[in-house]
């Protein structure tokens, strides 16, 4: 971890975060509702609705972790601008290169992640959705306080006809 370093997107990290999330959805289909396919046709600049005041509106911050330039991480943190439901921020795209995980990286970015929310006027919760199969995401979700506030059957299908169910859950900030 020592030679990672974890700040807010930038323009210029979107080539990389594009390469970084390809990858990881197509080596993890399980874990994501986009698919690789799809996904990997997008343009750079779509991506910058994940940069923080992005063109859709509803992105907060998107934080990477970048190991000597490489991004190698990364974690968005999404807000509607409906009135009443701006009390609550939720996460997505969760993600460390495989050849960075287990090193602490993710839970370094939920972490700040965290802090920048707790920080944040006018919030009081973030959620999130993991596949029920997934164990290492939902054991470092609730080693920082996320709870399971529901569970969302048949919430993926994927191409070899596997369906999965997915995980509500949620941290009061
Ligand atoms: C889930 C993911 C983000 C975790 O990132 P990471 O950098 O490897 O995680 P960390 O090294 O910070 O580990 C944090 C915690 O995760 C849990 N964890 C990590 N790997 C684990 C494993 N193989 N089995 C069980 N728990 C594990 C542990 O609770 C660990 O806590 P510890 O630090 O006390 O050991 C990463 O594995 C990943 O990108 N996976 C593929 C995509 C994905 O599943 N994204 C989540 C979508 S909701």
């Amino acid at each position: 971890m020592a030679e990672v370093s974890i700040r807010p997107m930038l323009e210029p990290d979107l080539l990389g975060y594009k390469a970084l999330r390809d990858a990881i959805l197509a080596g993890h289909p399980e874990a994501f509702t986009s698919d690789a396919e799809t996904e990997s046709l997008r343009d750079l600049a779509s991506y910058r609705s994940r940069l923080a005041g992005g063109t859709n509106g509803g992105t907060l911050f998107t934080l990477v972790a970048l190991d000597r330039g490489r991004v190698v991480g990364a974690l968005t943190c999404e807000r509607e601008p409906r009135r009443k439901v701006q009390h609550i921020a939720h996460l997505v795209g969760m993600m460390v290169a495989d050849t960075h995980r287990g090193r602490g990286i993710g839970r370094a970015l939920l972490a700040a992640t965290i802090a920048r929310l707790q920080a944040t006027d006018g919030l009081a919760q973030v959620t999130l959705s993991v596949t029920t199969s997934n164990r290492a995401a939902i054991g470092l979700y609730e080693s920082v306080g996320f709870t399971r506030y529901g569970r969302l059957p048949d919430a993926i299908r994927l191409p070899d006809g596997r369906r999965l169910d997915k995980d509500l859950m949620a941290l009061r900030l």
